[in-house]
């Protein structure tokens, strides 16, 4: 018989809407839809980079969703733009109906759909390392995506049924996306997939991730699994950097050693961009700022700014060995994902979001490294706009329990109402901060000051 025992919702003092809220949800949905964020913050309206609560407290956003909404929220421009392109700038029904592009098109073929592929490809074609993206499968979230992808590997050439994948990543939960995630200890492991290592002390830190890397092991690892399984492997699947696994951004040397060995055995390398696409590393694309040319990229989150869909962008030699149907669900391809993710092309192409992101990349490695002063950070690593705080001990305080105080007095702000919106802590100890790519200058400043006070008065009650 199973046991389980009550979950309560998040209550905090002075928001009676909020709580409300929060209490009725936890009636009618299961929690395991929610990843335990300690603030359980309420959403009333969001813009730019900001929220706003039941109770009409703004908060900062230092989480773009999670790596979503790299165009900041509900940007005016964006949202005009998705309208058109499913012909709804102007109200046009007569009637019950409008006169615009179906939501779905199963079966069929929209204008819209053949559009968005070619720019994408156009796009991606145009970086350095993109040569090899010339067709666009779509799906609807990142770990279907990446399903896709070793579907598509695997069924490349027949008896290729084994697939690499960099330890301690982070792919999805679903399916294959689940299997190629985390570690060979973590759980019943599917037999195809063999793990292989991924820096992270040597990377542990922004100032460590400046010292050369010893390519070595990882070298010596890679053959010896060449000699053990051969032409058996038909893929390797890597993140640029570990995301949820932790915010290790490697030496870019480690995933050069990674494709250069897929080359060398014409292995598939598959990298996992679903995070990092659209900006988050300083490039649009991570591949670009690796300096490698994947075979297949995945993207997602920032792909549609918040419309649900992700892709899997790659050769055509490799995904012309699937069948009909094969990769076809009721979502993927949808003519208001394809609306979504031409209006964010838009966006890119005609304003410098990347040009922004690199400033706001200065501001936000220099305020962060301050943040050691507070006593409750150990390390700070990340790049672009995607930034990892890794929790020290304070007192008798364990490290993950500083860092949910953290985020939770971020969350309630400080004297002034200044207050920031934080994920919930990844792999136990560390805060993500990702705010959107378009955050003015001076406001990220100014809530990393917010955050210095907040991380502070925690380290000082625990110590
Ligand atoms: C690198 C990476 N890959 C895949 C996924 C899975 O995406 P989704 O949650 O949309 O399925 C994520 C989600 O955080 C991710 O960070």
């Amino acid at each position: 018989m199973s046991t389980h025992s009550k979950i309560h919702p998040v209550q905090h003092a002075g928001e009676p809407l909020s709580n409300e809220i929060r209490r009725r949800l936890l009636v009618v949905e299961p929690h395991s839809i929610r990843t335990f964020t300690p603030s359980s913050a309420v959403l009333g309206k969001s813009a730019g980079s900001y929220h706003w609560t039941p109770e009409g407290r703004k908060l900062a956003d230092f989480t773009s969703g999670v790596l979503v909404m790299n165009l900041g929220h509900n940007p005016t421009r964006w949202w005009q733009r998705v309208l058109a392109y499913m012909g709804l700038e102007k109200v046009n029904g007569a009637g019950d109906f409008f006169e615009s592009v179906s939501l779905n098109a199963y079966n069929a073929i929209t204008e819209i759909e053949t559009v968005c592929c070619e720019r994408l490809v156009q796009l991606l074609q145009a970086q350095p390392g993109g040569a090899r993206c010339e067709q666009v499968l779509w799906a609807a979230s990142g770990s279907e995506a990446i399903q896709k992808a070793l579907w598509a590997a695997m069924d490349r050439r027949q008896g290729q049924d084994v697939i690499l994948s960099t330890r301690h990543g982070f792919h999805g939960k679903k399916g294959l996306s689940n299997a190629v995630t985390g570690s060979e200890n973590d759980k019943e492991r599917d037999h195809r997939v063999r793990f292989i290592a991924f820096p992270r002390e040597e990377c542990i830190s922004v100032e460590r991730r400046r010292e050369p890397l010893d390519l070595a092991p990882y070298e010596a690892e890679l053959e010896q699994l060449w000699r053990e399984l051969g032409s058996r492997i038909c893929c390797l699947i890597t993140e640029p950097y570990l995301g949820g696994g932790g915010s290790f951004h490697p030496q870019k040397e480690y995933i050069q050693l990674l494709e250069r060995f897929c080359r060398r055995h014409d292995i598939l390398f598959i990298l996992d961009e679903v995070q990092a696409n659209f900006g988050r590393t300083g490039s649009l694309f991570a591949f670009s700022e690796y300096g490698v040319e994947p075979d297949l990229v995945v993207l997602g989150k920032g792909l549609g700014n918040g419309v649900a869909v992700s892709a899997v962008v790659g050769r055509t030699e490799v995904f012309s060995k699937m069948h009909y149907g094969e990769a076809s669900d009721t979502w993927s391809a949808n003519p208001l994902a394809s609306a979504a993710v031409l209006a964010t092309l838009d966006e890119y192409a005609e304003h410098d979001v990347i040009g922004h992101a690199k400033k706001l990349s200065q501001v936000l490695e220099e305020g962060l490294l301050q943040l050691k002063d507070s006593g409750a950070v150990a390390h700070v690593r990340g790049e672009g706009v995607v930034w990892g705080l890794e929790c020290a001990a304070v007192g008798s305080t364990p490290a993950d329990a500083v860092a949910r105080a953290c985020v939770e007095a971020c969350y309630l702000g400080n004297s002034k109402g200044e207050a920031v919106h934080l994920l919930g802590p990844l792999a136990g100890k560390v805060i993500r901060v990702s705010p959107p790519l378009v955050m003015p200058l001076e406001e990220a400043r100014q809530y990393l000051a917010v955050m210095l006070e907040c991380f502070s008065a925690v380290a000082k009650k625990l110590a």
